[in-house]
C-alpha cells in the first residue's frame, strides 16, 4: 500500500527551527573556498527554513516543492526577498533548471517517484557548476519507507566525479515529526563537483 505522508503535519511540527545543520556545514566549505554566495536550489523546501538561510546570506534561490501550499507558508520570506527568490511549484522531474552552484536537498530526493529519479538526479549533477555542491540526505536500505533507497556504496557511487566532502550514515528508531515510530536510515552528504 502507498504510504500518504501528511505534510500539513509536518509543517506545523517544523513551524519554528533553525536552519539544518548540513547547511550551516555546507557554507563552512564554501567560506574556505572563499565562495560568498551564488545561485542555489532548494528541493523540497517545505517550510523554507533552509531557503530562508540561503537568502539570507545573499544567494539566489530557487525554491522548488510540489504542494502548493509552501507559497502560503513562505509568504513573508516571498515578500522579502523577491528580487532573489524564485518559487517553482514543481515535481522534481519537471523542475526548470539552470547552472547553480549549489542544490540543497534536505529529506526530499527520497520522495521522488522512483521511476523518476535517474532523471531528476542526472539533471542535478549536470546542472551543478564546477566547485559546486551537492548538499542533503539520501535514505538507506534499511529506511523503513518504501521510498528511493540506496546501500551505502549505491549512494557513494551517485557522486563518481565527485569529491565527497562529508557523508555521515544515520540509523535509527526515532519518531517522525509527526510523531509516528520509524527505523530510519540514511545518509547525510555534502558532494563537490570536480574539474
Ligand atoms: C520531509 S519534507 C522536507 C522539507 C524541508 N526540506 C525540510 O528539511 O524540512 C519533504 C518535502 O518534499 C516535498 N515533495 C515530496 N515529493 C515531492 C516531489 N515529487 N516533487 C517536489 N517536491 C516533493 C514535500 O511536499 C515536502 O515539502
Amino acid at each position: 500500500m502507498t504510504k500518504v505522508f501528511n505534510w500539513a503535519g509536518y509543517y506545523k511540527a517544523h513551524k519554528e527551527r533553525k536552519a539544518r545543520d548540513l547547511l550551516i556545514k555546507t557554507f563552512e566549505l564554501f567560506d574556505k573556498d572563499k565562495f560568498n554566495s551564488g545561485i542555489a536550489y532548494d528541493l523540497g523546501c517545505g517550510n523554507g527554513h533552509e531557503t530562508h538561510e540561503l537568502l539570507k546570506k545573499g544567494w539566489r534561490v530557487t525554491a522548488v516543492d510540489n504542494n502548493e501550499n509552501v507559497s502560503e507558508l513562505m509568504k513573508e520570506i516571498i515578500d522579502e526577498y523577491k528580487d532573489k527568490l524564485e518559487i517553482q511549484i514543481s515535481s522534481f522531474e519537471n523542475i526548470n533548471w539552470t547552472k547553480c552552484d549549489l542544490i540543497n536537498a534536505n529529506y526530499a530526493l527520497p520522495f521522488c517517484p522512483k521511476e523518476h529519479f535517474e532523471f531528476v538526479w542526472e539533471n542535478i549533477i549536470n546542472s551543478l557548476k564546477v566547485n559546486g555542491r551537492f548538499s542533503g540526505q539520501l535514505f538507506g536500505d534499511r529506511d523503513e519507507w518504501d521510498l528511493v533507497r540506496h546501500t551505502k556504496d549505491e549512494a557513494i557511487k551517485r557522486f563518481e566525479g565527485m569529491e565527497i566532502e562529508f557523508f555521515d550514515e544515520i540509523e535509527k528508531d526515532d519518531k517522525t515529526a509527526i510523531g509516528e515510530l520509524k527505523h530510519w536510515h540514511l545518509f547525510d552528504i555534502i558532494a563537490r563537483k570536480k574539474n
